[in-house]
């Protein structure tokens, strides 16, 4: 079993090793961001890879949005597709090091790229990150691959049974508007 640690990330994206980057927003964020009318909510990215959403937040006047990855070599690709406005910060590191907290946490191939032992872990530090009444929302996959992750794999049923040990589940539903590669295999996640 690959060691999913700073090292293994940072060659991946120093070698473009990257197949899970879509290379643009997802319409299931950007439509789910583009409801909310206040954009002075804090907002945080964690795993965020080369974060098309935040640059999607900047271009629609969101003004404050952190992005966290453990890869510098990402972070410094993220910084040069940046508008230079100071609404971005970028945190590079270990999310469940991370100490803030946001209104709204967003969730993309994040939690199917850690080892599956810290789903639990991950549930627990989404809680803390948030303030009272704060959100997560995001994508994650509802099928199991075929192969060694990550991607790790999941159910909507195991994620209800995870998340709901600290969260009210408000949606768990199949995603209706994913990107045509990924249709049928996400589910929608607001809690
Ligand atoms: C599968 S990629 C997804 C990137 C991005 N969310 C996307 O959808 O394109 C997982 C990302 O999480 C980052 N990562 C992995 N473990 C992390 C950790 N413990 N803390 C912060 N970032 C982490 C990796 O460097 C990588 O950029």
């Amino acid at each position: 079993m690959q060691i999913l640690d700073l090292n293994y990330w940072d060659t991946r994206h120093r070698t473009g090793d990257t197949p899970w980057d879509i290379g643009y927003a997802a319409p299931a964020l950007t439509d789910y961001f583009d409801q909310i009318e206040d954009r002075t909510l804090k907002v945080l990215i964690p795993g965020a890879g080369m974060a098309h959403e935040a640059l999607y937040l900047q271009q629609q006047g969101w003004t404050d949005i952190t992005i966290c990855d453990i890869s510098e070599s990402a972070l410094k690709k993220v910084e040069q597709q940046l508008m230079p406005e100071p609404q971005v910060r970028l945190v590079s590191g270990d999310f469940f090091a991370l100490e803030d907290s946001f209104d709204l946490i967003m969730e993309q191939t994040f939690f199917c790229a850690l080892d599956p032992a810290l789903r639990s872990r991950y549930v627990d530090k989404m809680a803390d990150l948030l303030v009272e009444g704060g959100k997560l929302f995001g994508l994650l996959f509802c099928k199991h691959f075929d192969h060694q992750g990550p991607p790790f794999g999941g159910d909507k049923n195991e994620y209800i049974s995870l998340f709901s040990n600290k969260f009210y589940i408000k949606t768990m539903e199949n995603c209706y508007n994913s990107i045509p590669q990924r249709a049928g295999s996400e589910v929608f996640s607001y809690v």
